[in-house]
């Protein structure tokens, strides 16, 4: 069986920045309120007049991830592209970022849709392919365009999300590299589905008139009922990838924990009894984008100078459907 890792990152955040300032003009809300509850102080926002789109971001983003891992575009067996807000319904981003980049080798492309758990979704499903030996070098992608779906009209969802981008290339190891990915856990709970839902646009309730003239087309979250399973999911799972991998808390360098509220990233560190450095947050920037806050963050780590080759990295998401997953790697 062969091992995978994590070879490449790159990421994409649109330029145009939206403060919490900004949004108390349009909505009856102010920076203390969205701050102290969220710990989001800004978010980017998509340009929509192009170049800025999801698989727009994928591109730029992709380029750095093969630069850094030395690859050429046909190097890439698989694209997995999750997102809630891919380019159009078809063809899939996957397939659009494919002919993007120039890929001529016939690549599988898919889409993946799971949410604020699509990325790391991606990252098991490839590694579980990298070690069978279907696939050597699998690009997977995070990249959201949520300002799109959000309702701006809604002060208690329009004030949580942004736009942005992050990817990885993930392939098959050297047999002397000390780098792989250990362990991982993927998993969903349909009955939390209405907690975070956008039931319209779909074959059940195609887009009519009235939607937009309601504004029932948009997402819609009850935020306190995510919240709850939100902080025991992820512990949950943190826990799981450690024993799988025989790994205690103590020995876990950095969680990248999925970006949605700075309350529920505290509370699931109390739970695990993981000190507050080991802890990557950027959420005050970013705000929630969905399935590109783990890889955004992660990435910025590695630059920042926190994250290092031999580090042992959990991340671990939750989103709507309700999907989670998380991933243990030595980086
Ligand atoms: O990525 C997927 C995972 N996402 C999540 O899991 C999100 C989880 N949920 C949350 O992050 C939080 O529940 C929210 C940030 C969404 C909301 O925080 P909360 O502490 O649960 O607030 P709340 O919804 O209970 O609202 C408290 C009060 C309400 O007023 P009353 O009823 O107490 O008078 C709201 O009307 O705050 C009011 N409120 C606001 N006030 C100012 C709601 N939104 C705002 C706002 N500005 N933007």
């Amino acid at each position: 069986m062969y091992k995978s890792k994590i070879k490449g990152t790159g990421i994409y955040l649109p330029k145009k920045v939206m403060t919490n300032d900004d949004l108390s003009k349009t909505v009856e809300t102010n920076d203390e309120w969205i701050f102290t509850r969220t710990g989001i102080r800004e978010r980017r926002i998509c340009s929509t007049e192009g170049g800025e789109f999801p698989t727009d971001m994928a591109l730029n983003a992709a380029k750095d991830c093969l630069a850094e891992a030395k690859l050429e575009p046909n190097d890439i067996d698989m694209i997995l592209f999750a997102s809630v807000t891919p380019d159009a319904k078809l063809p899939n981003s996957a397939c659009i970022l494919q002919t993007k980049l120039g890929i001529t080798n016939k690549c599988a492309a898919l889409d993946i849709a799971a949410a604020c758990s699509g990325f790391v979704y991606g990252i098991n499903m490839a590694d579980s392919m990298i070690k069978t030996g279907m696939v050597k070098n699998v690009l997977v992608v995070g990249s959201e365009m949520l300002s799109r779906e959000v309702n701006w009209e809604d002060r208690s969802i329009c004030i949580l999300f942004g736009d942005g981008c992050g990817a990885a290339i993930i392939g098959r190891n050297d047999e002397d590299d000390q780098s792989e990915v250990l362990s991982g856990i993927l998993g969903a709970d349909g009955t939390g589905a209405e907690f975070f839902d956008q039931p319209v646009g779909g074959s059940v309730e195609p887009i009519a008139q009235s939607h937009l003239d309601n504004r029932t087309h948009f997402m819609q979250m009850k935020g306190r009922d995510m919240f709850k399973v939100a902080t025991r999911t992820l512990a949950d799972n943190a826990k799981t990838v450690m024993k799988r991998a025989g790994v205690s808390m103590d020995e876990i360098d950095w969680l990248v924990p999925h970006q949605a509220n700075i309350r529920i990233i505290e509370t699931t560190g109390k739970l695990l009894g993981i000190p507050d450095e080991k802890v990557i947050v950027n959420i005050g920037k970013y705000g929630n984008t969905s399935a590109a806050t783990i890889p955004i963050a992660f990435y910025e780590a590695i630059k920042e100078g926190k994250i290092k080759r031999g580090d042992l990295v959990l991340f671990d998401a939750f989103g709507a459907g309700l999907t989670s997953g998380a991933t243990l790697l030595r980086y």
